[in-house]
C-alpha cells in the first residue's frame, strides 16, 4: 500500500497521524472541512515532514466531492478521523450529533464503494465502554456508551461492520482510543481546543501559558489511593504510530473487521497529571478543587494487549514525555494556530 486519504487529516490526531504515515513513506491527501481545526495545522506537517500532503477543504457529507476526490487520489485505504468529538455538545444537541456522525461515515463509506476502496481505519473511542465492570478494559468488554457522542462511535462501529459483512472484500480496524494528549515533539503541531477547553491536559496547559488562572479539579473524594480519578493517558504519537500499524494489517485483512484498544495500560490520577505537569513546565499551576463533574467514571485503563500481540504495537512514551511535548506546543504556540496566522 502506498496512498492513504486522511478524512479529519487537520484535526489534533489526524495531523499527528499524517506526519507519521509521511514519514514512513506514504503518500497522504487530506480532506477537512476546517470546522474545528486550522489550515495552519496542514502548513506545519509540511514543514515538518519536508512534503506536501494533497489538501482538500471539503466535507464528507458531501458525496460527490468525496467520490471526485476518492477517484483523483486513488488511495489504498482511508483513515476516518472527521467527525464531532463533544460528550457536552453531544447531550445538548444530540441529533445534530448522530447526523453529522453517522451522515458523514455513511457517505464516505459509500463513496468507497462506488471507487473500490474497501479499506478504512475508523477512530472509535474509549467512551464506548461506559462504566466498566473490570479494569482493564479488554474489547470484549460490554459496551454501553454514556452519552449519544459514544453512542455515534458504537452504531458506527457496527455500520462498518455490517458493511464488511456484506463483501468480503472490505477490511476494516476499529481504534478505540483512550485519552490522547501530547503533541508532536518539534511542537508545531498540537491540540488547539476552541474555548474552554473541556479536558484535563488542554487546561492544564492553558493555565501554564497564562491563559487561564486555575484548573477546576472536578472530583476529590473518588475511592483512589489520592481521590481523584484515573485515566489512560496516551501520547498522540504513539496513536499515530497504532494508525501505521493497523493499515498495514489491513493488506492481509480482507473480511474482517478487527477492534484494537490503544492506550498505555496505565493509568495516571489527575493529581498524578497535574504533578508531571508541574516538572514539566516550571509553572505551579494552580487549581480548584470542585466536585465530581457529572458522568465521569473513577477509574479507566485499557488492556491494550490485543494489539501489541496481533499489530506488533505498543504504547511507549511517558507521562513526562506527554507532558513535555504539550508543552512544547503551548509554550511556541500560545495561542494555538492563531498565533500562527497573526505573525
Ligand atoms: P478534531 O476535532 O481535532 O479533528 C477532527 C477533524 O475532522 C477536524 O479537523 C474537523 O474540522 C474535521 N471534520 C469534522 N467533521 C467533518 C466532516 N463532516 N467532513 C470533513 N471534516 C470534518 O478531533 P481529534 O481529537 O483529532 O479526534 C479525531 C477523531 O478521533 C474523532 O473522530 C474523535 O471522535 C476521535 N477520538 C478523539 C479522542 C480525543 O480525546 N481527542 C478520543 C477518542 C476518539
Ligand atoms: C480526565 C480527568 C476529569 C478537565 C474525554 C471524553 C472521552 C474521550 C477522551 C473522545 C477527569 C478531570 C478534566 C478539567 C478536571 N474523547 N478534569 N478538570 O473525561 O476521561 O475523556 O476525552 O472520545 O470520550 O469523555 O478526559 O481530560 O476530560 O478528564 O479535573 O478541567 O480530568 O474530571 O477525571 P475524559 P478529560
Amino acid at each position: 500500500m502506498a496512498t492513504v486519504l486522511v478524512t479529519g487529516g487537520a484535526g489534533y490526531i489526524g495531523s499527528h497521524t499524517c506526519v507519521a504515515l509521511m514519514e514512513a513513506g506514504w503518500e497522504v491527501a487530506v480532506l477537512d472541512s476546517l470546522e474545528n481545526s486550522s489550515a495552519a495545522a496542514v502548513d506545519a506537517i509540511a514543514e515538518i515532514t519536508g512534503r506536501q500532503a494533497r489538501f482538500d477543504i471539503a466535507d464528507c457529507r458531501d458525496q460527490s466531492v468525496v467520490e471526485k476526490v476518492m477517484t483523483e487520489v486513488s488511495p489504498d485505504a482511508v483513515l476516518h478521523f472527521a467527525g464531532l468529538k463533544s460528550v457536552p455538545d453531544s447531550v445538548a444537541d444530540p441529533l445534530r450529533y448522530y447526523r453529522h456522525n453517522l451522515e458523514s461515515t455513511a457517505v464516505l463509506l459509500m463513496g468507497m464503494e462506488s471507487c473500490g476502496v474497501r479499506r478504512i481505519v475508523f477512530s472509535s473511542s474509549a467512551t464506548v465502554y461506559g462504566p466498566p465492570d473490570e479494569l482493564p478494559v479488554s474489547e470484549t468488554a460490554t459496551t454501553r456508551p454514556a452519552n449519544p457522542y459514544g453512542w455515534t462511535k458504537l452504531m458506527i462501529e457496527q455500520m462498518v461492520t455490517d458493511v464488511v459483512r456484506s463483501d468480503p472484500r472490505w477490511s476494516a480496524s476499529l481504534l478505540r482510543y483512550f485519552n490522547p494528549v501530547g503533541a508532536h515533539p518539534s511542537g508545531m503541531i498540537g491540540e488547539d481546543p476552541e474555548g474552554v477547553p473541556g479536558n484535563l491536559m488542554p487546561y492544564l496547559l492553558q493555565v501554564a501559558v497564562g491563559r487561564r488562572a486555575a484548573l477546576p479539579l472536578y472530583g476529590t473524594d473518588y475511592p483512589t489511593p489520592d481521590g481523584t480519578a484515573r485515566r489512560d493517558y496516551i501520547h498522540v504519537m504513539d496513536l499515530a504510530e497504532g494508525h501505521l500499524a493497523a493499515l498495514q494489517d489491513l493488506e492481509s485483512s480482507a473480511g474482517r473487521v478487527h477492534t484494537y484498544n490503544l492506550g498505555t495500560g496505565r493509568a495516571a490520577s489527575v493529581r498524578e497529571v497535574i504533578a508531571a505537569m508541574r516538572e514539566a513546565t516550571g509553572h505551579p499551576l494552580p487549581y480548584e478543587e470542585l466536585g465530581r463533574r457529572p458522568g465521569d467514571v473513577p477509574e479507566l485503563w485499557a488492556d491494550p494487549s490485543k494489539a501489541h500481540s496481533e499489530l506488533g504495537w505498543s504504547a511507549t512514551r511517558t507521562l513526562a514525555d506527554m507532558c513535555r511535548d504539550g508543552w512544547s506546543w503551548q509554550s511556541r504556540n500560545p495561542q494555538g494556530y492563531r498565533s500562527q496566522s497573526i505573525s
